[in-house]
């Protein structure tokens, strides 16, 4: 049964459940991490380490913008660290071909 589904296509998704906050990040940067407007970066396949370090800079002050720094206010280091896991988990080409 499972030998139908191509190893591919279960290799694409995480497997573990998505983030509590994961619905606050999709309008812009996408269920497959592909940012859906130019300015919104993608975060599929990002290193998580380094997407940690970048929401704890928005929360910090010491990286400014208007949106992230106001989404990255309300995340605790548990959330940085479990959205960042899943994103960096994404195919980096959000799974397309
Ligand atoms: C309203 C749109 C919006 C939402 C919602 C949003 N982001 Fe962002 N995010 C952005 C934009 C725009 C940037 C680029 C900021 C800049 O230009 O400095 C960014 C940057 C980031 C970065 C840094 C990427 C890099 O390459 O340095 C991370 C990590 C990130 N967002 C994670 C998240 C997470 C996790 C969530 C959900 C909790 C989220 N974002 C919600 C718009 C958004």
């Amino acid at each position: 049964m499972s030998a139908a589904v191509p190893a591919a296509a279960q290799d694409a998704a995480p497997t573990t459940d998505p983030p509590a906050k994961l619905s606050t990040c999709l309008p812009c940067h996408g269920r497959n991490g592909i940012g859906t407007a130019p300015l919104n970066p993608n975060l599929a396949g990002q290193k998580a380490l380094y997407m940690v370090k970048q929401l704890k800079a928005f929360k910090s002050g010491e990286r400014r913008h208007d949106q992230m720094s106001l989404i990255a206010a309300d995340l605790t280091d548990e959330d940085m660290e479990a959205l960042s896991e899943w994103y960096a988990a994404l195919p980096a080409d959000g799974g397309n071909p």
